[in-house]
């Protein structure tokens, strides 16, 4: 276990104002996403697609690693370089997403358990020859009428302690992202009681599966109000909830924490964040790792067409900026309509 080299990659996540792509959809979310825009989903336009936001100029600025899918790990840019020396070209840390998805969990209606153990170890050393330097294993815990269990709960967090702990002997670095998913009506008292389950499960199993804190990330989802809930919480006390509910629950040692978007709005997951940072004090840097809060207003604007690729890349790099503004605490709702230029302003005014 190479902690120099893991030490070097969690630095590189989690620099001051930047976060996480999270564009690792496999070809049946993609197919989803692009459907509802009516492109057409083959490898090839997966392929542009992902180009477009890789060469976005300046991603970097914002976005300090991505998380690739196994398709486009294998992917090259149209000059022929693979996507992940492309990015590690620009100083953005290639990761690559490692589950093979969430199935029913026998026995238990409605909730379910991540699987990819088998033979993980080995696709970690290809994925690591091929550039990645972390890897993603995504949990689903659902909220509903008794449920989750702390059966459904437990599974997830073995297997969750049993990916990282490949990770790391592969000189890999895990982000472990135990999902409670948004949909339902429950109140967002009942989401901190299963968060707080959900993470005191997980890093009790990575204890006890000798995982080293100091080289894992934890992707976490943010304590919300159910989204068929009547009255839904705002800004200020999910901000709160979330904050109080990480303390009580993350080792201080974590080097840091990202969050997923879970189908907020683009501004919500924004002001959340940014809400989130303001409270401060926290032990380690929050920040974000968003797939469509990132890429649902590029995937829009391109809409397949070639002759809106670069629209594409400037929606794509505004919802970047902005995100890279609330890591920091900075954003506010009158920033959404600044010029690329003004936003390097206000970087220079705040550092
Ligand atoms: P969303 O930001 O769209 O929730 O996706 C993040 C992610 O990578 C889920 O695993």
């Amino acid at each position: 276990m190479d902690k120099e080299l893991m030490g070097k990659t969690v630095r590189a996540m989690i620099a001051k104002g930047k976060g996480l792509l999270a564009a690792d959809e496999s070809a049946g979310t993609c197919e989803k996403r692009f459907a509802s825009q009516n492109i057409p989903c083959t490898e090839e336009t997966r392929r542009t697609y992902r180009e477009l936001l890789f060469t976005a100029p300046g991603m970097e600025e914002s976005i300090s690693g991505v998380i690739l899918f196994d398709e486009t790990i294998r992917q090259k840019t149209h000059d022929g370089i693979p996507f992940a020396e492309y990015l590690a070209g620009k100083g953005v840390v290639p990761g690559i997403k490692v589950d093979k998805g969430a199935k029913a969990l026998a026995f238990f209606p409605g909730e379910q358990v991540t699987e990819g153990l088998d033979g993980l170890r080995d696709r970690l050393k290809e994925y690591f020859q091929a550039g990645a330097r972390f890897a993603k294993w995504r949990a689903v815990i659902n909220i509903g009428s008794g449920i989750p269990t702390e059966t459904c709960i437990n599974a997830n967090s073995h297997a969750l302690a049993r990916y990282a702990a490949l990770c790391q002997e592969a000189d890999i670095v895990p982000v472990v992202e135990p999902e409670v998913l948004l949909d339902g009506e429950h109140s967002i008292e009942r989401c901190y009681e299963v968060t707080e389950a959900a993470l005191g499960s997980l890093f009790n199993e990575l204890r006890r599966q000798k995982v080293s804190n100091e080289h894992v990330i934890l992707k976490a989802s943010m304590v919300l109000s159910g989204n068929k809930a009547q009255n839904r919480a705002g800004v200020p006390q999910v901000a709160e909830e979330t904050v109080k509910c990480l303390k009580r629950s993350v080792p201080a040692t974590l080097p840091g924490v990202v969050f997923l978007s879970g189908g907020q709005t683009d501004l919500d997951a924004t002001a959340h964040l940014d809400a989130i940072n303001r409270i401060g004090g926290a032990p380690w840097p929050l920040t974000f790792s968003y797939s469509r809060a990132l890429q649902a207003a590029a995937l829009r604007t391109w809409a397949g067409n070639p002759g809106n690729a670069k629209s594409a890349q400037q929606a794509f790099l505004h919802r970047a900026r902005m995100a890279s503004l609330a890591s920091l605490g900075r954003w506010a709702p009158e920033l959404e309509k600044i010029s690329s230029y003004c936003f390097f302003l206000v970087l220079i005014i705040m550092s």
